[in-house]
């Protein structure tokens, strides 16, 4: 049909839960302006934009080396004509007007600030901004009613908007497995959300559990919150039933099973003496013998001896853990594109406890994610190629 010559130079499939997407990402100028627009969307509740410019976004991170000319463009999913526009201007003047400005509004700096308050999402934020609160020191002298959540996040803000690092994340698994293990022998505990995707560092720390044998994780969730506090460890919980409502509520959302599933959002107090009594760096010596070296001080802290770390736990029964493992490690967007290929290619409605298939009315069982991914007819992703 084209008589000229028209290369599409690259190939990408148009959902981003048909691709391997590792951390490796050749476009990140690109990719970061574009979602620095998808999270000013995002803050602004205009959540379709966001979704648009976060898959803009996940293509160009798809890619094997970086874009650099708009011709090699043509033919490639999901590029709208905000996203082409932002593109272009980054590769003719190396950065985007639109991005820098955004950056730089009054209203971005605020939402972030707000918004980095563990327990404060856009619409409060919003409100406060509105009401001329643009900042921590006006939100304190301005007498405003705190939850318990926002007043915990206030209180520890530095720490919470600090990176947790890898090793951070594997001291304190080391320590919910000591709580799931005390409270209940032979339960399981997985690491899931970002670190199970092999990033080395994120917001937070997410944690699976479960126990081999169903319905013996019924009433674990107080149980390892009670270990944990007894011990000292948490600044912070709220144990929640889960509440978390798919954007489209199919026929086939397994609410009859909702009331199983627990999560519980915390702050953790990690402390120095955990961190050294759990990382041994171990050094090999000439004589063969291992010393145990010191961890230093963590530089972000300063003179305090702990930090406070948000963790996420969840609770599942063994027959959902499938679902709940592949629904809970991420990233968003790649979850958010498996329920939409569900729906729109296979007419079955995914979620983080089941998948029902709408056509034949039945739920179809998977002890696993690859056979998740069998039943969707995907090709099965790893984690670390969940990056999207
Ligand atoms: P960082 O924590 O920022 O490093 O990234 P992350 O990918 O770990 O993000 P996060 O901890 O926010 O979420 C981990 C995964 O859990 C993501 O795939 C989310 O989509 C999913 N998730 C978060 N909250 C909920 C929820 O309430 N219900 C369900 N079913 N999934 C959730
Ligand atoms: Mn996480
Ligand atoms: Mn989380």
């Amino acid at each position: 049909q084209t008589s000229e010559a028209e290369v599409v130079v690259f190939s990408v499939p148009s959902y981003a839960c048909q691709r391997r997407t590792t951390l490796e990402n050749h476009n990140a100028v690109l990719t970061d302006a574009l979602a620095l627009l998808a999270e000013n969307a995002e803050l602004s509740e205009e959540e379709g934009r966001g979704v648009a410019f976060r898959r803009a976004a996940a293509v160009l991170k798809a890619l094997p080396r970086p874009v650099t000319s708009m011709t090699e463009l043509r033919g490639l999913p999901c590029l709208g004509d905000h996203s082409l526009r932002v593109i272009k201007d980054i590769l003719e003047n190396g950065a985007s007007s639109e991005a820098e400005s955004t950056k730089q509004s009054e209203r971005y700096k605020a939402l972030k600030v707000l918004t980095g308050i563990f327990g404060v999402g856009a619409k409060t934020a919003d409100r406060w901004i509105r009401e001329g609160i643009l900042g921590l020191q006006q939100l304190q002298e301005s007498g405003q009613t705190l939850n318990r959540a926002q007043q915990a996040g206030l209180e520890h803000y530095d720490d919470l908007n600090q990176p947790v690092t890898k090793a951070d994340a594997d001291v304190i698994s080391e320590i919910v497995e000591r709580a799931v293990v005390s409270v209940l022998p032979g339960a399981q505990m997985t690491l899931i959300g970002g670190f199970r995707r092999g990033k080395l560092s994120g917001h937070d720390v997410d944690f699976l559990i479960t126990h081999p044998e169903e319905g013996r994780e019924v009433g674990l969730m107080p149980k390892v919150v009670s270990w944990l506090e007894s011990q000292g460890f948490l600044l912070y919980q709220k144990t929640t039933r889960n509440s978390y409502l798919e954007s489209k509520d199919g026929p086939g959302r397994p609410s009859s099973n909702m009331d199983r599933f627990e999560r519980c959002f915390s702050i953790f107090k990690l402390t120095e003496k955990e961190r050294r009594r759990t990382k041994h760096p171990e050094t090999a010596t000439e004589n063969g013998l291992r010393t145990v070296s010191t961890p230093e001080p963590d530089p972000h802290t300063g003179h305090k001896l702990w930090r406070a770390v948000r963790v996420d736990l969840v609770v599942s029964p063994i027959s959902q853990f499938a679902f709940a493992l592949l629904g809970w490690t991420g990233s968003k967007l790649f979850e958010r594109e498996l329920r939409r290929w569900a729906g729109h290619e296979r007419n079955m409605s995914l979620s983080s406890h089941a998948l029902y298939d709408n056509k034949q009315r039945i739920y179809l069982r998977a002890t696993s994610e690859e056979e998740i991914f069998a039943h969707l007819g995907l090709e099965f992703i790893p984690p670390s190629e969940r990056n999207t």
